[in-house]
């Protein structure tokens, strides 16, 4: 008798086990899958973004193990073991929002939208990482995460204010 990842194989596909926003997964893929289709398509996580899919504009953004990945690029494979939090995971429950997401709402950190989530992960990682970063620090920080709106002024006092929030 086969055991399950051995009938996965067979079936052609990849048994990944991870956990997604602190909730154990375990889904048989096919090998090629990246983490974004897992996301979007496979568990209709909708929050993190579909856009260039080459890895250039960060808005599949999601933390790996509390690193920020692209997740159009992360392979299935890549994630065995993981803890991945997208940013549905990032608020507090109840509707609640991150500090982070608060300070976005209250500096008019987009407009849009569609960049947001990948943004407001990829500042999570930095204030995980750097409590207190300077102004050339969150630009380096966000250099991954395009913006085509708002002229990143919004983002930048966005951040800031979440420094000063504890975010
Ligand atoms: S969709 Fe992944 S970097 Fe653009
Ligand atoms: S708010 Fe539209 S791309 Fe950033």
């Amino acid at each position: 008798m086969l055991n399950e990842t051995k009938q996965a194989e067979r079936a052609g596909k990849y048994r990944l086990e991870c956990e997604i926003n602190g909730t154990p997964l375990t889904l048989d893929v096919p090998p090629s899958r990246r983490l974004l289709s897992i996301l979007r398509d496979d568990l209709q996580m909708t929050g993190t973004k579909r856009s260039c899919e080459i890895g250039r504009c960060g808005a599949c953004m999601v933390l790996m193990d509390g690193k920020p990945v692209n997740s159009c690029l992360t392979m299935a494979y890549q994630c065995a073991g993981a803890q991945i939090t997208t940013i549905e995971g990032l608020s507090g429950g109840d509707d609640a929002l991150h500090p982070i997401q608060q300070a976005f709402l209250e500096e008019g950190g987009f407009q849009c939208g569609y960049c947001t989530p990948g943004m407001i992960v990829s500042v999570k990682a930095l204030l995980d990482e750097n409590p207190k970063p300077c102004q050339a620090e969150i630009e380096e920080a966000l250099s991954g995460n395009l913006c085509r709106c708002t002229g990143y002024g919004g983002i930048v006092r966005a951040v800031q204010k979440a420094i000063g929030t504890g975010g």
